[in-house]
């Protein structure tokens, strides 16, 4: 089974090809990412608008390549998925409506995808891993713990209740002056700094639903950056440490709480699986504390490698693959849905809402 993957929910354009032989094992036979990056770092974000225009330029060339690398024509792939949702939908309309047409002309099924599925899926074509595990996942957009049941089967545990971690890294680093995408930056800053000369918050720490808040975080921030300012270099490498510190330590405090609830949940399963996905589980610091929060709580961490944390092909159309399998193919006039939790059932909370954009 060989399917297309095409990825455009926010500023990636991506297209791979993966195959899954009769023993269940999947393997990556080509993975396309043209990332947007420049074109957005001069306005310190993602624009909307730039984005799903440099979509539409890129996408034809980037499938082309994912094809040709993969030995492939159309005629080869058993069907073709794109990312429906969440995220940016002129982005979204531009990747789904390629694959309805490239569906329609060689005659595939189609499969609509979710991104955060995506994510959710990846590290079974990785590291082949059995239902069920705990999925951290941490990016730009979104914050969440997942329980991962089965393919399309997803439990929401816990959420942020205002930022994403990325999103919390990405305004530290712009109020520090560090530039963007902040996460790496601020990371950078942090190895040189002092993590203890602030005393920072640890939101929602010790509360029993594995929840995140980080705004109070970014501003305590940037109280303590204005009362010292101007800053020297060294005191943007103390707050960066001092906030990636306070990040870290809440992360390593909800997390305990999400293995144990998952725990409560799948009594049965041995040893439990943390899996982290999403570009902050690029951050080795955190990567550092998840190792040692899992291994107390009896869980074995897995992290797949940075290029399929964050976003990219390979995991839509791995996810068609899995869906491909069980038969959930969806129709030619399936629509791009700019949200699309997870978990449809999964609790509110309290100031969610306004956030999820991207993924
Ligand atoms: O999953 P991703 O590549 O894209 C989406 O958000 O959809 O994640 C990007 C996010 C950005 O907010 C970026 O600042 C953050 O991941 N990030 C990091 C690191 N590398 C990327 N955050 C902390 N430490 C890092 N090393
Ligand atoms: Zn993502």
């Amino acid at each position: 089974m060989k399917v297309l993957g095409i990825e455009t929910s926010c500023d990636e354009t991506a297209a791979a090809v993966v195959s899954r032989d009769a023993g269940g094992r999947g393997r990556i036979l080509s993975d396309v990412i043209l990332s947007q990056v420049d074109a957005h770092a001069v306005f310190g974000g993602v624009v909307p608008e730039i984005a799903a225009r440099a979509h539409v330029e890129a996408l034809d060339q980037v499938i082309a390549t994912a094809l040709r690398e993969a030995d492939a024509t159309f005629a080869d792939i058993d069907a073709v998925a794109a990312t429906a949702g969440p995220g940016l939908i002129g982005g979204l309309i531009v990747g789904l409506t390629t694959a309805k047409a490239i569906a329609l002309a060689a005659g595939k099924p189609l499969i609509a995808v979710n991104h955060l599925e995506g994510h959710a899926l990846t590290a079974r074509l990785t590291d082949g891993l059995a239902f069920p595990y705990l999925l951290l996942l941490v990016s730009g957009g979104h914050t969440q713990f997942v329980s991962v049941e089965g393919a399309g089967v997803y439990r929401r545990l816990g959420t942020t209740i205002d930022d994403a971690l990325g999103e919390a890294f990405d305004k530290a680093a712009k109020l520090l002056g560090l530039g963007y995408p902040g996460g790496p930056a601020v990371e950078a800053a942090a190895a040189r700094g002092d993590p203890a000369r602030f005393a920072l918050p640890r939101p929602l720490i010790d509360r029993p639903e594995p929840d995140f808040s980080l705004s109070g975080l970014k501003t305590a921030l940037r109280l303590a950056a204005e009362k010292i300012a101007p800053l020297s270099s060294g005191d943007v490498d103390d707050l960066a440490a001092s906030f990636q510190t306070a990040v870290t330590d809440v992360v390593a405090d909800r997390t305990a709480r999400a293995m144990a609830l998952f725990r409560e949940a799948h009594p049965a399963t041995g040893r439990g699986t943390l899996v982290i996905a999403g570009g902050v589980a690029a951050n080795q610091a955190i990567r550092d504390r998840l190792v040692t929060a899992t291994s107390q709580a009896g869980f074995t961490l897995v992290a797949p490698p940075a290029r399929l944390c964050g976003d990219n092909a390979v995991m839509i159309a791995w996810t068609g693959v899995e869906r491909l399998a069980l038969g959930l193919t969806d129709p030619l006039d399936v629509a791009a849905r700019p949200r699309w939790p997870l978990d449809e059932m999964a609790r509110p909370v309290l100031g969610h809402g306004a956030k999820g954009h991207k993924a």
